[in-house]
């Protein structure tokens, strides 16, 4: 236990199994560990020279005056350049005068989707950006240009894809809405973000029903006047309410549009999007992304992380509505021209063994996905994956929570089959790309660590003064230095901008997790710092015991939150999911209460064990500890509830104040 003066959390939790990478996978690796070193060096030395060298592997009209203007906490990366993310992402993979290597991609399989039903398509760069191209010019007559912005709600099908990277096209500033958000959802970030069309499906599917979009945009749309026109896909085919002034079929849009658009060349700063974050408190702020830099750090670590190759078959589950989806379905993979794979619908339709099924019958080498996926299929169970053949897998990732070390291990052995490296990776929607991740030729893994920050990354682990903690202290995570994908404001709010990340700890990004740095200089964040418990004086992340209970075999998935307690300030509850076949009791209550005991201490036993079939989660997986904070103090809840997946497991867990 290691606490000191200043510093937000303790650290209880030590993980000692060890995951060197395979001489196999060293030798195969892009990066390997001289040259890794190499990076590093340059960065500290030289981070413009870095940054400029990773810039220079993609394609710019004009070339910078500058790598970057910093004035703290405003940022301008590549200045005076311009570019095109769309024409980095589709032209360079067709033009031959780049070089025979990068023009062969034409024929490559830029995006293989399988949609919900069964459905499949395949779209080759060529045809890729040929699809781009009309629908640019679609939205062109349609009277988009430079600086509009474009709200996008659609079903994670291709056209969601291509209509990203035809705004990014035209300069076009999108904003992904979640199609499992709300009509209200859409009409507040529709307003927020001042959009002037909407693009959207008749309807999406999810778990074999029809997910209303149209309805929801026709609604929304009511209270947003400015949205002059929405373009319609046909998805599902069922009937919809049309407005012939306002509404337009994709196909009929891109009917007569030409294959051919000249990609603008947009400054380096232009606004790429606007994404808000839901988060797990407050109200959504709009991240403002650019293009540019953006560009250099999604392409940068996509090769890194993923170590990409040329054959590889790649597949981030997100959907296009998280950043994870924008950085890594989108954008980072067509970057580094790889074949990116795509599912419409539900991990567990018609059968909990859907996403193995993809993986087999796709050839899917590199899979990334996130620990709340990963804990749904440990509660299913080993069956489901044993019904397919992995062995196509090479590579692991992991994306959008602390990791449980013992989901790490049920991911390295069940899925993985002990031979793939699990890469966690720490970034977010703010970040624009992963910051602090392992290099899988390299790091020796760590389950439940994210390891080191990557190269050109100034990430520490600080008390509130702004002071580097000891190995092993729990504090703050910041990054010291500016980084090209850095969001560059809140759409509307600089203020908020400035006070949330950059005034917290003095001269620093203040990311808003607690983490600590181990001896080797490893990172293990333990949960966001508002979730902290304050236990008769000692600072509990939330991540430890969670991972402390979760390690017991019983147990699927954990959420521990504090309450008032007269005695200790705050005690302990732990909200508990078991695994299928488990039947919870008292008595397996008193169990895990002792078990994390034995893991850790008796500090951190939770007071009370509650059961639940499920936990609250926001619509992207992160399980919403806020309401049962709420529903631990007070047996209900009454907080805002507009960002939770499914009302009904509330409800369930003892319920709302509109019950
Ligand atoms: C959490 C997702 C631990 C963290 C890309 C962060 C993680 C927030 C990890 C951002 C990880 C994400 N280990 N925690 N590997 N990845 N987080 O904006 O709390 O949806 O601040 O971006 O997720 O979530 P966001």
């Amino acid at each position: 236990m290691s606490g000191a003066p200043g510093s937000p959390i303790d650290s209880v939790l030590r993980e000692a199994r060890r995951f060197p990478p395979s001489d196999e996978f060293r030798a195969g690796a892009r990066l390997g560990s001289d040259e890794l070193e190499r990076l590093y060096a340059q960065a500290e030395r030289d981070p413009d020279g870095f940054w400029a060298d990773r810039a220079r592997e993609l394609h710019w009209f004009t070339p910078w005056q500058q790598v970057l203007d910093w004035q703290p906490p405003w940022a301008r990366w590549f200045v005076g350049a311009t570019t095109n993310l769309a024409w980095n992402c589709l032209d360079r993979h067709l033009d031959t005068r780049l070089g025979a290597r990068l023009g062969a991609r034409g024929d490559k399989a830029a995006i293989v989707w399988e949609g919900e039903p069964g459905d499949r398509r395949t779209l080759s760069y060529r045809e890729l950006h040929a699809e781009v191209c009309r629908f640019a010019n679609g939205l062109a007559s349609l009277g988009v240009t430079s600086g509009d912005c474009v709200m996008i709600y659609l079903p994670l099908v291709p056209e969601a894809a291509i209509a990203m990277l035809a705004c990014a096209r035209l300069g076009a500033t999108h904003s992904v809405v979640f199609g499992g958000f709300s009509a209200e959802a859409l009409r507040d970030r529709a307003l927020d973000a001042g959009a002037r069309l909407v693009i959207t499906a008749d309807g999406g599917w999810r778990r074999g029903k029809i997910v209303p979009l149209k309805e929801n945009v026709d609604r929304a749309v009511a209270g947003a006047p400015g949205i002059e026109r929405v373009v319609v896909l046909r998805r599902t085919g069922h009937e919809i309410a049309f407005a012939p002034e306002r509404d337009v079929w994709w196909h009929d849009l891109v009917a007569g549009a030409s294959e051919q658009h000249d990609a603008p060349a947009l400054d380096a700063e232009h606004p790429l999007f606007i994404l808000y974050t839901s988060g797990t408190t407050g109200k959504p702020k709009g991240i403002v992304h650019t293009t540019g830099g953006y560009m250099v750090g999604v392409h940068a670590t996509t090769r890194w992380v993923f170590d990409l190759r040329e054959d590889d078959v790649y597949w981030c589950t997100a959907d296009v509505g998280w950043v994870t989806g924008h950085s890594y379905v989108v954008y980072g993979p067509l970057l580094a021209g790889a074949t990116t794979v795509m599912y419409e619908g539900a991990p567990d339709f018609p059968e909990p063994d859907r996403l193995w099924r993809v993986v087999a019958e796709h050839g899917v080498t590199i899979f990334y996905t996130a620990p709340t996926a990963i804990r749904a299929f440990v509660k299913w169970g080993e069956a489901w994956p044993a019904r397919h053949k992995l062995s196509s897998l090479r590579l692991l990732g992991s994306v959008g929570e602390p990791i449980n070390p013992e989901a790490w291990i049920w991911y390295h052995r069940v899925i993985g089959g002990g031979r793939c490296p699990v890469v966690d990776t720490w970034w977010q929607t703010e970040t624009g790309s992963i910051l602090i991740a392992p290099l899988p030729g390299v790091t020796t893994l760590k389950p439940g660590s994210c390891t080191r920050a990557l190269p050109g990354i100034a990430a520490d682990v600080v008390h509130k003064d702004g002071t580097s903690c000891g190995p092993d202290q729990g504090g703050y995570l910041v990054i010291r230095r500016p980084w090209p994908s850095m969001l560059r404001t809140v759409h509307g709010d600089p203020e908020r901008y400035v006070s949330q990340y950059w005034s917290e700890i003095d001269g620093v990004y203040f990311a808003g997790d607690g983490a600590r740095r181990d001896a080797d200089g490893y990172f293990w964040v333990m949960g966001r710092v508002d979730d902290v418990i304050n236990v008769a004086g000692h600072r509990l992340g939330t991540m430890e015991i969670e991972s402390a209970l979760v390690s017991h075999p019983a147990v699927a998935e954990a959420a521990v939150v504090g309450r008032p307690d007269e005695l200790k300030g705050q005690g302990i509850v732990a909200f508990v999911t078991v695994k299928s076949g488990v039947v919870s009791s008292p008595a397996l209550g008193a169990e895990l209460r002792a078990h994390v005991t034995q893991e850790i201490g008796a500090l951190a036993r939770p007071d009370e064990i509650r059961f639940a079939d499920a936990l609250p989660k926001t619509r992207s997986g992160k399980i919403m500890r806020r309401l049962l904070k709420e529903l631990a103090a007070t047996g209900a809840v009454t907080g805002d509830v507009t960002t939770l997946e499914d009302l009904a497991v509330l409800l369930r867990l003892g319920g709302t104040d509109d019950e």
